[in-house]
This record gives C-alpha cells, structure tokens and sequence, in this order.
C-alpha cells in the first residue's frame, strides 16, 4: 500500500488573504466547496484576525458558520489572540491555528508583538482551547530568512518550534513566508527542528517567490516530513512581507506525489477545475504550471 501525504489547503486563508480587492464571500464558500469535492480533507477557510489589519478576513464567521456542520473534514482557522480564538468558537470552529515567527523584527509587523510576547499570548488561549477540545496548529514564520532582519538563526527556529510544541500544538508548520530557502537548507533546518520536535508533528509550509517551492517540497519529503501546505493555483502572499509570493500550488505539489507513488485522496482534475474557478472569479494569472498545461 502507497504512504499518504496530508495537503493543508490554504488558498481560502493564505491565498486570499493578500487580494486587495474584496473577494465576495459567496465565492470564498464556493471556492471552499469546489475543494472539498476535489477530495481535500485538510482546509484553512479563514482567519479570525483584526479586519483593520487584514480587511479581506473580515467576513470569517460568514465563512467559518457556513461550514460548521462539515464535521468528518478538518476545517482549522487562524487565530492570532484570545479575541480571534473566541470569534472563532462563537461560530462552531474546531480547529484553530496560531501563527508567530522565528524572527521578532517580522514577528512585530505582523501580530504587533515580540516572538515572546506572542508565546505569552498563546498560553490563555491553548487553555481555553484544551477546555473546549479544540485542535490546535503552530505556525513559525520566516524559518529561512526574514524580509526584516535578514538571516534566521536556526536556534531561533528550533527554539520556538518546540515551544509551540510544549505549548500543546499536535502540528508545527514551518514557513518559508517569504520563499528565500533552497532545498538543502530546507532539508537542513527540517532535520534541526526534528531533533527536538517529533518530524510526525512538523509540516511544511513554502511560498514560491523565488521558484524554489516545489524543491523544497520535495527535499523535506525526501527527509520524511508527510505534511505539506499549499495553496490551490499557487494563490497568495503575506500582506506583511514586502514581495511575498503565493504558496507552492497545491496542484503541482499533487501532481510530484502522485509520481513519487505517494496518495494525497485528492482528484487532480478536480482541483484544476477549483483553480481555475478562482483565478477567473478574482481575475488573477494561474499559479499552477500542472493547470496550465491540462486540458480545458
Ligand atoms: P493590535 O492592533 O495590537 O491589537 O493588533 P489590539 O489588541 O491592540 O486591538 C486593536 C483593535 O483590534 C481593537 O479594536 C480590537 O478589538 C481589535 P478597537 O477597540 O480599536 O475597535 N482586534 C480584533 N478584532 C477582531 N478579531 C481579532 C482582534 N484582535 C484585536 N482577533 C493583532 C494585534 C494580532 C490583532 C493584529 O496584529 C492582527 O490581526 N494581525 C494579523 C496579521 C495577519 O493576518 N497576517 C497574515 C497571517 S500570518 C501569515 O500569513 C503567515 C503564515 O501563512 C505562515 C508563513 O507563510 O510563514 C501563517
Ligand atoms: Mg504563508
């Protein structure tokens, strides 16, 4: 029997977040739904995050309650503070996800705190998080370069991975927010974070600005990890790191598996069909080298 990968979608969440023109919130559902029928059963919908800094979320409990009753799909959330977390319970959410960084300069453009500070942050909401029973997910930003500070000590990676992890993330996902790393630093600082953090609980999280995305992928795969982010037709960015491209598209990442004799459950067809059901709603250029090249 094939060994399985576990795809997170975050097109819905990390793709749309950065669209500067408001997507309607009747096509982030379909959007989402077109996924779901694609056989993914990992999917970002949404972040609770403040609409002042991110206006495009604004519409998360429309899109968090539409889906509440999907309870055989894990449908995680972002939340960056007790107030998201809360919004995000309000509206029958499951699974959340908290995000810092391996940087502080990052760290403080984005969540407005240092990398402690937001550690701190964490405590109260994995507590009311354990009462309820909701799973959480651990992001670390700027694991290979920060667009503030420049390098990222692979001490600081490692340090706040297992800090997520002893908070009581059952995943950590590592980021690459701004698509600086190449394959064999990939590899390196996944073995690093492994020696502290189970390599079970880790993912991988590539943005693909410099088109090594997929490299990345693959090398983190070659060294065990069996989760990976991306996002269908390669949609997004972080409004909070000046030339951050989308993430690795979901499609091409599916396609590489699927010849490695890897399962992922998702129908490749299918998810062409949902990018291109996106980038003609928001009017954007495939990100997706696989959409491109299948039949209409
Ligand atoms: P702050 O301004 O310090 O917050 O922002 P505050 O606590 O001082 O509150 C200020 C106002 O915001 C108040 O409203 C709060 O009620 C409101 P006012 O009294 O002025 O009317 N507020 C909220 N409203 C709704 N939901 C909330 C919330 N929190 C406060 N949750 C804060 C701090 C963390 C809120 C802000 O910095 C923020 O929302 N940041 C999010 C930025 C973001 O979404 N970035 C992109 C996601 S991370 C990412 O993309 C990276 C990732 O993909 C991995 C990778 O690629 O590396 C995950
Ligand atoms: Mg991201």
């Amino acid at each position: 029997m094939s060994e399985t990968i576990r795809i997170v979608e975050v097109g819905p969440r990390d793709g749309l977040q950065n669209e500067a023109a408001m997507v309607p919130t009747a096509t982030k559902i379909a959007l989402i739904d077109k996924l779901i029928e694609a056989g993914h059963g990992t999917i970002e919908l949404t972040s609770f995050v403040s609409p002042k800094w991110v206006p495009q979320m604004a519409d998360a409990a429309d899109v968090a309650r539409h889906f509440a009753d999907r309870t055989n799909l894990r449908l995680p959330v972002l939340a960056p503070n007790l107030q998201g977390l809360e919004r995000a319970l309000d509206c029958g959410v499951r699974e959340v996800a908290l995000f810092t960084a391996a940087s502080d300069a990052f760290n403080k453009r984005n969540t407005n705190a240092t990398i402690d500070e937001s550690l701190q942050r964490f405590e109260p909401m994995m507590d009311l998080a354990r009462s309820r029973d909701i799973k959480v997910r651990g992001y670390v930003s700027t694991v290979l370069g920060c667009p503030y500070q420049g390098d990222v000590p692979l001490s600081e990676v490692v340090r706040v991975a297992r800090a997520l992890h002893r908070l009581g993330c059952y995943e950590i996902s590592l980021g690459d927010t701004i698509g600086v790393g190449t394959p064999r630093k990939a590899r390196a600082m996944l073995r690093s974070v492994a020696n502290e953090v189970p390599l079970s609980s880790l993912a991988v999280h590539f943005h693909d600005t410099r088109g090594q995305a997929l490299a990345n992928v693959f090398a983190c795969v070659e060294a065990g990890v069996r989760v990976v982010d991306a996002s269908v037709a390669g949609l997004g960015g972080c409004p909070y790191a000046q030339g951050a491209s989308g993430n690795v598209a979901t499609e091409d990442v599916v396609y590489a598996l699927h010849g490695m004799g890897f399962e992922t459950g998702i129908d490749l067809g299918k998810l062409v069909a949902a990018g291109r059901y996106i980038c003609s709603e928001i009017q954007r250029s495939n990100g997706s080298k696989l959409a491109l090249a299948w039949p209409e």
